[in-house]
Order: C-alpha cells, then structure tokens, then sequence
C-alpha cells in the first residue's frame, strides 16, 4: 500500500512538473541538507543554487534548506521518493536501506587521504557506484568531499583501549557499527541533528566527524578532546528522484548536471581549506585538546579496526575493496 501511494505520489510530482513547464511557471527544486551554511556542503548548495538560476535564466529555482530546516538525514530520501524534497545530499553512510555497496566508504583505515578517494571515486567502479540506488527510484549525481573524520571525546584517546566502554554517536551504518564494537565502544545511531546536544548533556562520550562539522557545530565546545585519527571519510552522494529528473526537459537536465558539477568542484575546493582552517580554529579555542597520535599508536587504531573489512567483504564485494585499496598507491 505504501509503495502504491508512493508511486502515486511521485507520478503526481512528474505531472505537475510537466504542467508547470507547459504553465511557463518556473520549476521549484527544494534542496534539503543537515549541516551549516559554513561548510563544504552548505556551500555546495548555495553554489547550485546560484549556477542552476543563472544557467536557467530563472527557468528552475533551487530552494535551499540547512540545519535540518526541512528533513534531517534519517527521513529525506523516504521524503524524496514521495515527492516532497527533489535533491539532497546524505553521507555516503546513510544509504544502508537503499544499497550495500556504499558501505565500502565507511571501511575504516580503507584510504589514505583524499587524493585516494578522489583516484577512486573518479575510476570506473567509482563511478558506477553512483547507480547502485536507481534500483530505488534515486539517481545520484556525483560526490562531494568533506573530508577524513576524526573521534571527539570526553577522555583522551590514544590507544584503542582508551575508547573501551565509551558511547559514541554514529551515523546509521552496520560498518560504523562494527567499527566501534572492535574497540570495546558502545555505538549509538543518532541523527546529526541531536549530537550536540547529546554531548553536551554527556548521554554520550563521543563522536566522529570532520573537522568541518566539528567546527560548525561546535561539538569541540562540549568535547575536550579531539584525536586527529583520520581513520575514516565523511563525504556525500548528492541525489535525486527519478520522477524529478524525468520530469525535467533534456535541456533543464544538462543545464542542472553542468551546475552541479561545478558545485561539486567548487564545494570540494571548500573541503580541502576548511579541514586545515577549521582544525586551526579549533586549535586556536583552547576549548579542546588535539592529540596527534604517534605511527606506534596509529598501528594499534588499524589493527583493531581493520578486522571489519573482512565482516562486511560479502556484502561489499572483494574486488570493489581491493580496488579501492589500491587507490592508494596513486
Ligand atoms: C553531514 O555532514 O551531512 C552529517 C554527518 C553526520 O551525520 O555526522
């Protein structure tokens, strides 16, 4: 039944912006997003937002909404194929219930820095990838960087056994999941919305995310401790429906992905200078300490860990890991 009034309502959306079109009315794309104005993504949007009404001529509007204003990130890809937000732009770790293999990206340790993602997002299987949720009525557009995560907390952590016993906030992600659980931890699965809070008033120790989210909201007020452990990557699909893609003529869908693309290169430019200024910033607070962790102490962190890999090899695919490994190497 759900499914029946889900197709109901997104053959309504196509209709109507078909109609529109035919009305000279201009096409109104709400774009949804969790984080601040001040980051890679926020800045991503506002980007789209100005390229896609310039390129246009006014054609199709881009209505931007951070902070969780519309959806936060549990509930917008459900909002998205009933019609009621056309484009956002989830972590890659929120995908779960509509793909495995974006779970590849949460492997922790998996690449060493963002030359090494990029290698492999740019690649072949990289790329096709983005298609792994059409199957769900979704179309994913590209991907945009934030950068490595790093692990906030109310202890100092040096060597995994420092985490044991702690909570820690997680997006909803198995990989992450396990991640914590091979250091003793306890994973909860919060929506980004409610981390500060839940920092704040100590109903958990801990979190990973970039130094940009770090920043932006302000969890390093409330953590006094940052490990600069780089163990993961925090970056985004941008996506949309099918419906709304369909709906739009040949002309208005190469004049969006050209925006889009743009975007993406402009918000990855964002990326790259907000994970050295906002470490800085927040360096610069004296409200938390970052510890930088010695090769000795780092080698403990990818051996507990990296055990994962193999928990979720099946699912993911050998070959995809191994060529994302790989990518490494330059
Ligand atoms: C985001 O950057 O979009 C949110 C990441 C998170 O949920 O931690």
């Amino acid at each position: 039944m759900q499914r029946i009034l889900a197709l109901a309502a997104a053959g309504l959306a196509a209709l109507t912006l078909y109609a529109l079109a035919l009305a000279d009315e201009p096409v109104v794309i709400k774009f949804s997003h969790v984080v601040a104005e001040n980051t890679p993504k926020g800045q991503m949007a506002n980007k789209f937002k100005e390229l896609v009404e310039e390129k246009t001529g006014g054609a199709v509007v881009v209505e931007v909404y951070p902070n969780s204003q519309l959806f936060g990130d549990d509930k917008v890809l459900e909002a998205m194929l009933l019609g009621d937000v056309h484009m956002a732009a989830p972590a890659l770790s929120k995908f779960s219930r509509y793909t495995d293999v974006l779970a590849l990206y949460d492997l922790p340790f998996l690449f060493e820095d963002m030359d090494a993602v990029d290698r492999f997002q740019q690649s072949e299987q990289g790329q096709a990838m983005l298609s792994s949720v059409s199957k769900k009525g979704l179309i994913g557009l590209g991907y945009l960087h934030n950068g490595m995560k790093q692990l906030s907390s109310s202890k100092p952590l040096r060597v995994p056994e420092d985490a044991k016993g702690l909570k820690f906030r997680i997006m909803s992600s198995e990989v992450l999941e396990a991640q914590f659980e091979a250091i003793d931890a306890a994973p909860l699965k919060k929506p980004f919305s409610e981390v500060f809070t839940l920092l704040q008033t100590r109903a958990i120790d801990g979190q990973e995310n970039s130094w940009s989210n770090i920043y932006s909201k302000k969890f390093f007020e409330v953590q006094p401790y940052i490990t600069e452990s780089n163990h993961g990557l925090l970056d985004y699909m941008v996506v949309t429906s099918k419906e709304l893609w369909m709906g739009l003529s040949d002309e208005q869908r190469a004049q969006i992905k050209e925006a889009l693309d743009e975007s993406l290169a402009f918000g990855n430019e964002v990326a790259a200078q907000k994970a050295i200024e906002d470490k800085q910033k927040i360096a610069e607070s004296g409200r938390s300490e970052i510890i930088e962790l010695t090769p000795a102490q780092r080698a403990q962190w990818v051996e507990v860990m990296r055990p994962v890999w193999k928990q979720f090899e099946m699912e993911i695919g050998p070959e995809l890991i191994e060529a994302a490994y790989q990518a490494n190497e330059g």
